[in-house]
């Protein structure tokens, strides 16, 4: 007894000394971690109960500003000044399981505070987060928080950028943070936060990016994002509930680069000045209940290289105007509208850095179109439309293709040989159409293809006895005239094996 007695005793002796060694050395090299602030850190790690980051096994000892990871103190007053932990948003077993503790409100020399990508995270946004004096940056996201956003936040008055996204924070966005005057970026996306964007956001001015997309907000667009947000250069406020109409006021932010609107139930007419974005560079407006026609102004959006209005009442054609601007367009989504564009516009095929095009159910009569500079396509999509002829023997300079939908049009004749060519290919919908003679023989080249239709057309003979044409469904040659050989049926006599494709 007395012997454990002593060894107890001696090893608390010499724990003692290293302690106070190691609190010395600290000392020296004026690196000392304020207690007050140990005890914060220590009672956020209390809290957080399974680590698989590692990130919380390094809190150990004194020196919490050098020995620990994610801790960063000032260097002369030595108090913690930011606080980052972060780990791979995508890697789930890489987590911490806990909650925020309060107690960190104790570090009141913070200026920098980030838990993100920590998916088990949970709890509510501790009312205490509202007295950093300092704090500029606040970012929690992906975590599990819940609860509302504390109106309380609204105090942190040196706050620039709020990052909440990717929680499950409900509620409405507290009016106070329309107080904090240099906010600069805010983030929700991602939540289940609802309600209207508050009166009070109208003195943010300084707001350079704003993101309230995949959440549950109502009610109109706010007027009063005009020309007063002359730094603001991202605006998303897609996949909510909002309606109302695209406020004009909208089209005086001179300075914004994305503007994304899509999922929402908007109505009535995209705004005549549209053409005022002059540095917009995307613009999503889909799966609205927008109408009328797409004004002439879009000529004057020269750095536009993505536009995405598909899903919308859209009419009309497309002005021929259009074809003196848009010099920089890559992707044009316009599929699911109520257009009658008669044929393709002959603009659209005059452009050197267009890639992708949908142009699905845009009711488009005419041929195929020749385009200007073929090589730079990826990926088109024509479907639904009412286009007729053939497909070129040209689409072989297509050589960057990916993609190519043509499905349900009334193409006749037969699939050009060259295609084969494309071997890039990966999506070949050419179903519901009226081509006829065989599946060309090259295919056989095309083997990086994922996704083949050729169902509901007049095609006959030996389908291409190469993977993967030989083992898609059979349902992708289905109804058609006389298609035969693997995944269907073997070919019942030579000539419909030796059937030529002309
Ligand atoms: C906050 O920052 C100011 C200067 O920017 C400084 O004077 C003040 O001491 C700081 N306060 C805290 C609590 O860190
Ligand atoms: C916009 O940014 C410029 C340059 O950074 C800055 O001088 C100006 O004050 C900012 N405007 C607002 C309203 O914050
Ligand atoms: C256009 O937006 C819809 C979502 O609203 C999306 O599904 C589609 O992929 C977009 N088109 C392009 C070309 O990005
Ligand atoms: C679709 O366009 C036609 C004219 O082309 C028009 O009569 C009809 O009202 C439009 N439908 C919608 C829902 O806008
Ligand atoms: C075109 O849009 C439709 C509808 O959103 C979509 O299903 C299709 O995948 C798009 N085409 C391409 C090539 O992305
Ligand atoms: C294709 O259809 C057009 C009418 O749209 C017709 O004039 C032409 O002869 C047809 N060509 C073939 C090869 O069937
Ligand atoms: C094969 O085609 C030729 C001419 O196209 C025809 O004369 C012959 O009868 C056909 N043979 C069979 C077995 O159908």
């Amino acid at each position: 007894m007395n012997s454990s007695f002593f060894t107890v005793f001696f090893f608390f002796f010499i724990l003692q000394c290293t302690l106070s060694s190691s609190m010395a050395m600290a000392m020296e090299e004026g690196t000392q971690c304020s207690p007050k602030d140990r005890a914060a850190l220590l009672s956020f790690k209390a809290s957080i109960i399974k680590d698989t980051t590692g990130i919380l096994s390094t809190w150990q000892g004194l020196d919490c500003c050098n020995a620990w990871e994610g801790i960063e103190c000032h260097p002369t007053s030595s108090r913690v000044i930011s606080l980052h932990l972060q780990t791979s948003p995508s890697d789930p077993l890489s987590y911490m399981k806990g909650t925020l503790s309060p107690s960190l409100s104790s570090l009141t020399f913070l200026q920098s505070l980030l838990i993100s990508n920590m998916k088990q995270i949970t709890g509510f946004i501790p009312l205490s987060f509202s007295n950093f004096p300092n704090l500029t940056v606040l970012y929690l996201e992906n975590n599990m928080l819940v609860g509302p956003i504390p109106s309380k936040l609204g105090l942190l008055s040196s706050l620039k950028a709020l990052s909440l996204s990717g929680n499950k924070l409900h509620g409405e966005l507290p009016s106070s943070l329309g107080s904090i005057p240099g906010l600069l970026q805010i983030n929700v996306g991602m939540n289940l936060l609802s309600g209207p964007i508050p009166k009070t956001f109208r003195n943010l001015h300084s707001l350079q990016s704003l993101d309230l997309s995949h959440n549950l907000f109502s009610g109109p667009i706010p007027t009063f994002f005009d020309s007063q947000f002359q730094n603001l250069t991202f605006l998303d406020l897609s996949y909510n509930q909002f309606t109302g109409q695209i406020p004009a006021s909208l089209c005086s932010l001179s300075g914004v680069l994305d503007l994304s609107l899509s999922h929402n139930k908007l109505t009535g007419f995209i705004p005549g000045q549209i053409g005022n974005l002059k540095s917009l560079s995307s613009l999503s407006l889909s799966n609205n209940l927008l109408n009328g026609f797409i004004p002439e102004d879009f000529a004057q959006l020269q750095k536009l290289w993505y536009l995405n209005i598909s899903r919308n009442f859209f009419s009309g054609s497309l002005p021929e105007k259009l074809g003196t601007g848009l010099q920089s367009l890559i992707s044009i989504d316009l599929n699911h509208n109520n257009f009658s564009l008669g044929s393709i516009p002959k603009w659209l095929t005059n452009k050197e850095q267009l890639r992708e095009i949908n142009l699905s159910g845009c009711r488009i009569k005419g041929q195929f179109p020749e385009f200007q500079f073929p090589e730079s396509l990826t990926s088109i999509d024509f479907s639904n439309n009412r286009m007729t002829g053939q497909i070129p023997n040209s689409i072989s300079k297509m050589n960057s293709l990916t993609k190519i939908d043509v499905s349900r049009n009334l193409l006749n004749g037969s699939i050009p040989e060259s295609m084969g060519e494309i071997e890039g290919l990966e999506w070949i919908d050419l179903s519901i159409n009226e081509l006829s003679g065989r599946i060309p023989e090259s295919f056989v080249r095309l083997r990086n293809v994922r996704h083949a239709n050729f169902r509901a057309n007049r095609l006959c003979g030996l389908i291409p006895q190469a993977r993967p044409f030989n083992v898609f469904p059979a349902v992708a040659y289905a109804h058609n005239l006389c298609l035969c050989g693997k995944p269907l049926p073997p070919c019942r006599n030579k000539n419909s094996s030796s059937m030529n494709s002309n």
